[in-house]
């Protein structure tokens, strides 16, 4: 259900680059890098460190992030739930190595994000003081682990923070960050450039679909359970939009049968469980079908999908590349 794997290194292949309106994705090989950058890289160092140079210039005042346990930095700290992070080894090589929250080791997808545009770790939602909560401009994270699309927001391991609610408090945000600016036209333009990481639906399509105490699986098939899904996440970007978003980078669903708790239990050992694997392979066509409709439907935005499945695959398949 939540995945102990460490996300940070392999996903540090897939980021985003942002310079006035215009975002595009780029994959890095990860056969170029070695290892993971130092904690304390600065913006500067690690664009060398990827072998990007300096020509880039970013124009993103804040990165918001949603999602699950892929992005959570600490928000079910704050919530009464067996689904946590909060002791070791979690956070080992995170800062003074202490656990934070997250369901790695060290940084998550989106705190590489951060330190590739230039910004601080978007802190989590609940965990923010009352000046934070009024003043903080350069984003926050609402990530919830073990939380969908379509979560209830209670799960057989207690409360989490589904993606509509994630919404809800990212509303709250930007309309107490809103009086701060002088104009709606300078608010406006700042929600515009921020960038909105998105990386969620990892648990509609397997824990809420098959695994326990699930219920849905008796009622719909996968790929009409798949559809809701992606119905409902595409609503929720019109929703983003409609707040004044309009820079997405949307993950798809990683390889779930790769993850430890999956593959151990095997009878016959491989790489990964092609059953847990298939939901993900089927709501990720749809995804890449959807957006670039959704896209096109929502002028002036820009929406990227993150190929977070085949980065997950070829880090399982290829170990000895990524160290
Ligand atoms: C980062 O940490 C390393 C080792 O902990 C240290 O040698 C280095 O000076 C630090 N760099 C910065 C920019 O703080
Ligand atoms: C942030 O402020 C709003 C009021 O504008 C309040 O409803 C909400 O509970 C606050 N959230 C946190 C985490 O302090």
């Amino acid at each position: 259900m939540i995945s102990s794997l460490s996300h940070t290194s392999c996903l540090l292949a897939l980021f985003i680059l942002c310079s006035g309106n215009y975002v595009v994705a780029i994959e890095i090989p990860m056969g170029d890098l070695s290892g993971v950058p130092p904690f304390n890289v600065t913006q500067k160092s690690l664009l060398k460190f990827l072998k990007l140079g300096d020509t880039i210039k970013f124009n993103v005042p804040a990165l918001y992030v949603f999602g699950d346990s892929t992005v959570d930095s600490g928000n079910n700290n704050f919530l009464i739930s067996l689904a946590k992070a909060n002791y070791t080894p979690y956070g080992v090589d995170f800062g003074d190595g202490k656990p934070t929250g997250r369901y790695t080791n060290g940084r998550t997808e989106a705190d590489f994000i951060a330190q590739i545009v230039g910004l601080p770790f978007p802190p989590p939602y609940l965990g923010l003081s009352d000046t934070e909560n009024k003043t903080l401009h350069t984003g926050v994270n609402y990530g919830s682990g073990g939380c969908g699309i379509l979560s209830t927001g209670q799960n057989y391991l207690g409360t989490c923070l589904p993606f509509y609610k994630q919404i809800n408090y990212f509303a709250t945000t930007i309309n107490n960050l809103e009086k701060r600016f002088e104009s709606k036209k300078r608010f406006d333009d700042y929600l515009s450039k921020s960038l909105l990481f998105i990386d969620i639906g990892n648990i509609d399509m397997s824990s809420d679909y098959n695994g326990v105490g699930a219920t849905i699986f008796r009622k719909y098939t996968v790929p009409q359970y798949a559809q809701m899904v992606a119905n409902e996440f595409c609503k929720s970007l019109e929703r983003l939009y409609k707040l004044g978003a309009r820079k997405f980078l949307v993950n798809n669903l990683g390889a779930m049968g790769c993850i430890p708790t999956q593959v151990q239990g095997q009878m016959q050992k491989t790489l990964c469980v092609e059953k847990t694997n298939r939901p993900a392979v089927e709501y990720n066509k749809l995804l890449s079908e959807m957006l670039p409709k959704v896209q096109v439907s929502l002028p002036g935005s820009k929406i990227v999908i993150g190929d977070a499945y085949n980065v997950l695959m070829d880090a399982v398949t290829f170990p000895a590349q990524y160290g």
